[in-house]
């Protein structure tokens, strides 16, 4: 019996958002709206997003001993996350510079500061979380240190989810924990590096056999495509929302679908469920304040059923 239904080892990030018209080119300004202050950071969103849909969660970070600090531990307790394991101190709180425009689509610049100081040492002293959670998800704003002790410590039993953001080469040992490995096409081209072919089928193909298990690629408005080695290629068909803001949308994809997996589901209906969770996500600003509810997942579901009546995921060709 577990006591978390997902860890989630990552960042914490104040994102200090600001519209604007369009982005500057190199060397212009452009003027913007006022600035707004929001919890974020691609582990802290995914905690939060995990627990608001009803996920046993606790969180492994580091924040500064700042302002900034408290609003994300804040944010967290509010969505109830156990925050046993987000560590104070040490340099300050990693910070997002984002601008959003009117399509709803971003630029994000991190400053790492106290994610940079997560250490591998402090994925060993949390061991006892890493035997007490089912799954385990990390993603790419904390050392690559730190994320290869992750793989070591899962419990015999643990499942591992990394969404590889921002992306970068991986070792092999990281890369074969991976169940499922969560790209985008970006992310994809970067692991497989300059042979990628042009189709999503063929990035599948060699991005398993860089080692992963399973591969998940979102595809924005043509859903993901779910692979699993020596199985067949999933179709997942998007939603169709309008987007208000896209920040922090592939998190909550990736925590949605991580938390389905340890509730025994298959990965294509997992990412059925998570494609909603990110379409519901995008509609609001915002990353933390905008993920959705349980309820309100199923309200969306039963507003945009799938073409293929009950279930979600479709097999065959992209939509
Ligand atoms: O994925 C969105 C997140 O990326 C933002 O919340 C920002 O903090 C950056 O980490």
């Amino acid at each position: 019996m577990y006591d978390y239904d997902l860890l989630v080892v990552g960042s914490a990030n104040a994102d200090l958002v600001i519209g604007v018209e369009r982005r500057p080119a190199v060397g212009e300004t452009v003027l913007g709206s006022d600035l707004t202050v929001h919890p974020g950071g691609k582990g802290a969103n995914q905690a939060v997003a995990a627990a608001r849909l009803g996920a046993r969660t606790a969180l492994l970070a580091r924040v500064g001993d700042d302002a900034y600090g408290r609003l994300l531990l804040d944010s967290q307790r509010a969505a109830g996350v156990d925050t046993v394991g987000v560590l104070v101190g040490g340099a300050p709180t990693g910070v997002a510079l984002i601008t959003v425009d009117p399509s709803g689509d971003n630029s994000i610049v991190v400053s790492p500061g106290a994610n940079g100081r997560l250490t591998p040492g402090d994925v060993r002293a949390a061991g006892s979380l890493f035997q007490a959670s089912r799954v385990v998800s990390a993603q790419l704003e904390i050392p690559l240190e730190t994320v290869v002790e992750v793989v070591r410590n899962l419990a015999d039993a643990g499942r591992f989810v990394l969404n590889p953001s921002p992306p970068r080469p991986l070792p092999r040992e990281v890369l074969s924990a991976c169940d499922p490995l969560i790209v985008n096409e970006h992310e994809a081209r970067v692991l497989i590096g300059p042979g990628a072919g042009p189709e999503p089928e063929d990035w599948a193909r060699d991005l398993l056999a860089l080692g992963p298990s399973s591969v998940v690629i979102t595809l924005g408005g043509q859903g993901a495509l779910v692979a699993v080695r020596a199985g067949a290629r999933v179709r997942v068909p998007s939603v169709p929302v309008e987007a208000v803001d896209t920040t922090g949308a592939g998190d909550s994809f990736t925590a949605a679908l991580a938390w389905r997996l340890g509730r025994g589901e298959s990965l294509a209906d997992a990412a059925a469920y998570a494609a909603l969770v990110g379409a519901a996500a995008v509609t609001r600003a915002g990353a933390q304040e905008s993920f959705p509810t349980a309820g309100e997942v199923a309200a969306l579901a039963a507003a945009f059923p799938s073409p293929d009546d009950d279930s979600r995921p479709s097999r065959g060709g992209s939509r």
